[in-house]
């Protein structure tokens, strides 16, 4: 085109505004997913779980502590065959399994060994052995706060304290802390009662009381998100390079915009 020159008909060029606000729009999109994703991660896996996978997972990294049929070696680990989905789901989901010794240690938190659709498979296996609590199905965010606060009090804080931190329970033993268990964990460790926790059946704490506590769990974790927007609270470290990313996307296009005006 002639320098100077400025057709009548020329197609409109968006509107700065309007460039920034599909960027925004995409940005919160892209994050919402993302943060989705990261909030469903440790839940099983959406496809119907392969009992037979599990087998050959557990043949090859449990059996030799569990015994090929669950049914448990001396010294080296219990009989699985009332550990039902909720125990193996887990142990498995908190990385305690697979151990790496024997009887007679409490065993800790790990990152998972095996992929969400794995422990899946494993569970479906194990099941196969015997019965158990299932997998507890508990909408935290329908519990009630202040009676989850009176029961946490009453069943849990003895040993785990009432902030949720843990603390030392004698000869070696201690209970971590509530908080880095997901609402999922803190249901099935409920049920469950892992190593030298009691276990509390649903005739000692119903499910409605089960979500009243998770939910109080979950409050533990964070009382309140001073500050503002929590991110997931994923910590300030990833909340400042968000930050940074999306303004420096900003600033990027408003820049070629204003550039490609001349
Ligand atoms: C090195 C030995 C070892 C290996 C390997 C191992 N476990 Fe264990 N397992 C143990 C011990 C020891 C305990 C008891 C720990 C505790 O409860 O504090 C245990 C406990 C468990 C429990 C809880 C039992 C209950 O009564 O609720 C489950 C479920 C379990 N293991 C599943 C598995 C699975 C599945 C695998 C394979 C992926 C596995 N374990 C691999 C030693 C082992
Ligand atoms: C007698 C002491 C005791 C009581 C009471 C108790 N716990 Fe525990 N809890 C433990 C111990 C010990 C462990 C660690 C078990 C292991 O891994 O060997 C544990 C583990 C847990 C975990 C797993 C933490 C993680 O990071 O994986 C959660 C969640 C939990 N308890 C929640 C509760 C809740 C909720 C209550 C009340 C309903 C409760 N506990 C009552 C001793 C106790």
């Amino acid at each position: 085109m002639r320098a100077g020159a400025r057709p009548a008909n020329r197609p409109r060029r968006p509107s700065a505004f309007a460039v920034l606000n599909v960027v925004g729009l995409a940005t919160v999109v892209v994050f919402a997913m993302w943060s989705t994703g990261r909030g469903a991660r440790g839940a099983s896996a959406g496809t119907t779980p392969d009992a037979e996978n599990g087998q050959r997972l557990y043949v090859s990294g449990c059996a030799s502590c569990h015994g090929r049929d669950g049914a448990g070696v001396p010294t080296r680990g219990p009989n699985l065959e009332h550990a039902g989905p909720a125990s193996v789901d887990f142990y498995l989901t908190s990385g305690r399994m697979p151990a790496s010794e024997g009887t007679g240690k409490q065993v800790l938190r790990k990152p998972p060994a095996y992929e969400p659709d794995e422990i899946a498979d494993l569970v479906a296996y194990v099941s196969t052995f015997g019965d158990g609590p299932p997998i507890p199905r508990i909408d935290a965010a329908s519990g009630d706060l202040a009676e989850g606060q009176q029961l946490y009090t009453a069943n849990c804080a003895a040993c785990h304290n009432s902030a949720g931190s843990g603390g030392a329970l004698g000869q070696g033993y201690f209970a971590p802390a509530v908080t880095r268990a997901s609402n999922l964990q803190v249901a099935e460790a409920v049920r469950v009662g892992p190593g030298a926790m009691p276990a509390f059946g649903s005739g000692v704490i119903d499910d409605e009381q089960l979500a009243a506590i998770t939910r109080y769990v979950d409050h533990l974790r964070a009382p309140d998100d001073r500050g503002g927007l929590s991110l997931g609270r994923i910590g300030p470290v990833t909340e400042g390079m968000v930050a940074w990313f999306v303004g420096m996307v900003l600033l990027l296009v408003a820049a070629r915009w204003i550039g490609a005006r001349v």
